[in-house]
């Protein structure tokens, strides 16, 4: 197990680019799963993406209190509804701003045993998994924030 430094906002080009998808799920990558996850723990953020610790490649760790989701090559199937609230960003330390995302996500992609799972996730689960599905395209929260005005609907912010 190994903790990766994250990348920041400004300072990594890793960040900006489109991740390209695991051809073959193997050891390499259930480490890194391990190993992003690992670092997520220890930065006490509720998801993490590869292109946050320099690796351009797509994947994702998400846990925001329900247990440890992992996905390789996720896909946002459909979105429904719409959701506002406040999210920041481990790689964009101390900055926290409204994003609107659909409310709830039907998600597809790989375990860490290469099989295909299909996820339907609403509220703030939702969320996190679309905020990190955006990173594995070189988006962060930032690009999508709304001005600063009160939240429709405010969460308690919470960094991904
Ligand atoms: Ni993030």
């Amino acid at each position: 197990m190994a903790i990766y430094n994250i990348e920041k906002a400004g300072e990594s080009t890793v960040l900006r680019e489109k991740a390209k998808p695991v051809k073959e799920v193997n050891d390499t990558i259930r480490t890194l799963l391990d190993d992003m996850a690992e670092t997520m723990y220890a930065a006490e953020g509720v998801g993490l993406a590869a292109p946050q610790v320099g690796i351009s490649r797509r994947i994702i760790v998400v846990d925001v209190g329900e247990g440890l989701i992992e996905l390789i090559n996720p896909v946002l199937l459909k979105g429904r509804g719409k959701q506002v609230g406040d999210e920041g960003c481990l790689s964009v330390p101390g900055y926290y701003a409204p994003v609107e995302r659909y409310k709830t996500v039907y998600i597809e992609g790989l375990d860490r045993d290469g099989k295909k799972v299909s996820i339907k996730a609403k509220d703030f689960p939702a969320v996190a998994l679309q905020h990190e599905i955006d990173h594995l395209d070189g988006i962060l929260f930032i690009d999508k924030a709304k001005k600063p005005s009160k939240a429709e609907e405010t969460e308690e912010a919470e960094t991904e």
